[in-house]
C-alpha cells in the first residue's frame, strides 16, 4: 500500500496496481457567455441548465434587460449554446415573464419562436412551483407562485433516465386499487379518440410512478450571498433526468455556483460562466475544481489517518 500521490489524494492509501480515481471537474469561468461560450468545443455538453437574468430586475445587484429588448439580447447567447450542445443533450432554461403597463409581457413566447428559428426544438414545459412563495395582494392579479421551466433540444432524441425521478405512488392507490371494477381489469381507451388510454389494473403492485410536469420546491435564498439563486432540488432533478455520472453540464449564468456545486456533488463535469466577479470569486473558492472520485467497487483502500481527509464524492 502507498499514498496515492499521482493523484494529488493524500488523505487515502491505496494498492498501487489499481486506478482507483475518476477525475471529475468543474470548470469556473469569468466573462460575458456570449463571448466564453464560443472558446468551448462545440458539442461537448449534454445539459445546460440555467437561469439568465430576468427582464428589468435586480439592476441593483447585476443590471437588467429591458423586456423589449430581451429576445435581441439573448438569441446570440442561444446560439452559442446550440453549438456546444450535444446531439443528445437537453438545455432548460429558468426564466418567467414580468409584468409590464398592467401585462404580462411576451418576451418569453417571442424568445421560444425565435430559438426554434434558430434549429432548436421546444420539447417541453415544466412548472417550477415555488412552494414557499412570499404572501402579497395586488389589484388585478395574484401572486406568483411558479416559473416556467423550458426544455430546448437539438433533435428528437435526445438522452433521458426516465427511472431516476421516479416518485412513490401515493396513497391513492392504496384506496384505487383495492376494489377494482370490470373496466380497471382491462385497457380503457380514450373516448376522444387520442389514441391514449389506461389500464388501472397494471399499477397493482407496484410503488414507484413517473412524475409530472410540475416541481414543487421551495425557494432558498438564505445564507447564499446572492440576491436570485435557485434551489439545489432544480438542478439536481434535471441532472438525473438528463444525465449520467461523468457528463457535462453547463450554466452560463452560474450567480452564486448553484448548479456547479450540485453537478460535483451528483458526479457531473461542469462548466459555469458568470460575469460578476464578485460571484465568480465566491464560487471558485466554494468549489473544487478537481475532484477525486473513488471507484469503491475496485479499490481497496484504507483512510490514512494522520492526514486531514477531504471529501471526496
Ligand atoms: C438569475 S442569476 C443566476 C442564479 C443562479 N442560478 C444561482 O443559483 O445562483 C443570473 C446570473 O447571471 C449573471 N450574468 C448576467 N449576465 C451575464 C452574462 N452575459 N454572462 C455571464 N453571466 C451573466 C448575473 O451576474 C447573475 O449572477
Amino acid at each position: 500500500m502507498e499514498v496515492y500521490k499521482a493523484y494529488g489524494r493524500t488523505d487515502v492509501a491505496y494498492r498501487r496496481d489499481i486506478q482507483p480515481v475518476k477525475e471529475i471537474t468543474a470548470k469556473i469561468l469569468l466573462g460575458d457567455c456570449k463571448k466564453v461560450l464560443k472558446t468551448l468545443e462545440d458539442n461537448s455538453v449534454d445539459l445546460i441548465v440555467t437561469s439568465p437574468p430576468y427582464a428589468d430586475s435586480r439592476s441593483a445587484t447585476y443590471g437588467g434587460i429591458k423586456p423589449d429588448k430581451y429576445v435581441e439580447w439573448f438569441l446570440p447567447i442561444t446560439a452559442e449554446l446550440l453549438c456546444v450542445l450535444k446531439p443528445s443533450g437537453t438545455f432548460i432554461l429558468n426564466i418567467k415573464e414580468k409584468v409590464v403597463d398592467g401585462e404580462r409581457h411576451t418576451y418569453v413566447i417571442e424568445l421560444i419562436l425565435e430559438m426554434r428559428k434558430q434549429g432548436w426544438l421546444w420539447t417541453e414545459e415544466f412548472i417550477w412551483h415555488k412552494k414557499n412563495c412570499y404572501p402579497g395582494k395586488w389589484p388585478n392579479r395574484f401572486r406568483d407562485s411558479w416559473e416556467r421551466l423550458l426544455q430546448f433540444n437539438k433533435s428528437k432524441q435526445f438522452n433521458m433516465y426516465q427511472e431516476e425521478v421516479m416518485v412513490p405512488v401515493g396513497d391513492w392507490a392504496k384506496t384505487r386499487l383495492k376494489n377494482l371494477s370490470e373496466t380497471d381489469l382491462k385497457r380503457d381507451n380514450s373516448r376522444v379518440g387520442s389514441g391514449f388510454g389506461k389500464k388501472i389494473a397494471n399499477w397493482i403492485g407496484r410503488n414507484k410512478a413517473y412524475p409530472t410536469n410540475v416541481l414543487r420546491l421551495a425557494t432558498e435564498c438564505a445564507n447564499k450571498n446572492h440576491s436570485a439563486v435557485f434551489p439545489e432540488a432544480l438542478p439536481e432533478w434535471f441532472m438525473k433526468l438528463f444525465t449520467r455520472e461523468g457528463d457535462w453540464v453547463l450554466d452560463p449564468f452560474m450567480g452564486s455556483g448553484t448548479t456547479v456545486k450540485v453537478a460535483q456533488r451528483m458526479m457531473r463535469n461542469s462548466i459555469g460562466i458568470e460575469i460578476l466577479k464578485e460571484y465568480y470569486d465566491m464560487t471558485k473558492s466554494a468549489v473544487n475544481e478537481k475532484e477525486y472520485l473513488l471507484l469503491e467497487g475496485q479499490a481497496e483502500y484504507e483512510p490514512n489517518r494522520n492526514k486531514r481527509s477531504r471529501k471526496v464524492c
